[in-house]
């Protein structure tokens, strides 16, 4: 299985036969070296309704008749659309043919770009070939985090550092203490001058307490 990042909180996951986005904000996002066009998708997650996590949702699932993956407000949103949505909810989890998405609190806010109310934001746990994968969304940091990592052996914890809107690199310090992954990824940093943080100092940091970073190149793709 591969993990694309693209920048921001955008990424890609595929296996062999299916294509799966995160938050795919590629064609408004000036940090991502990868535009809409150039991919498709199986199956698109968004963790919340934010103009920068929607980003180019609805022109690649027109061209790839995607099913979107969302909690249920929000998958109704695409629905309504005419868009193929799976509406799940927090704390909840399913099987899909490429394994299992299960989707966590996340403390934000969510709202379309065209002001619909998105739901609750999520955060969302991938069990796909006996990896999980946890992207946390736009997040504050969160106590549960540690029942998140209890429960879950956790491969791939991708944050953000960015801080104004979400956690900043002290308090993703403590969240990678509490759900301890074998490897972090920074993400939701740099892609505009209000969320600048530097992931080379967070991985420094992280490392004297224990805890890996791998530091993505945007647009760079790694073997998982
Ligand atoms: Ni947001
Ligand atoms: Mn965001």
């Amino acid at each position: 299985m591969k993990l694309r990042y693209f920048s921001h909180s955008a990424c890609q996951i595929s296996t062999k036969n299916i294509t799966i986005l995160i938050d795919p904000f590629l064609d408004g996002n000036p940090t991502s070296p990868v535009k809409s066009e150039e991919i498709s998708a199986d199956y698109i997650i968004l963790t919340h309704a934010h103009g920068d996590h929607i980003g180019d949702s609805e022109k690649i699932a027109k061209r790839c008749n995607s099913t979107f993956i969302c909690v249920n407000e929000l998958a109704n949103y695409f629905a309504s659309k005419g868009f193929k949505a799976h509406n799940m909810h927090i704390g909840g989890s399913y099987n899909f043919p490429f394994g299992k998405v299960k989707f966590t609190i996340a403390h934000h806010g969510s709202v379309t770009p065209d002001n619909y109310y998105g739901g609750e934001p999520a955060g969302v746990l991938l069990f796909i070939e006996d990896k999980v994968i946890y992207h946390t969304g736009d997040t504050g940091l969160f106590y549960d985090m540690k029942l998140i990592g209890e429960l879950n052996k956790v491969d791939y914890m991708l944050l953000p550092i960015g801080d104004n809107f979400t956690m900043g690199t002290d308090d993703a310090l403590k969240a990678l203490e509490f759900v301890n992954p074998k490897t972090a990824i920074p993400i939701h940093y740099n892609t505009f001058p209000v969320i600048e943080a530097d992931p080379n100092q967070f991985k420094e940091k992280a490392e004297l307490q224990g805890n890996f970073v791998k530091v993505l190149e945007f647009g760079e793709e790694i073997e998982v």
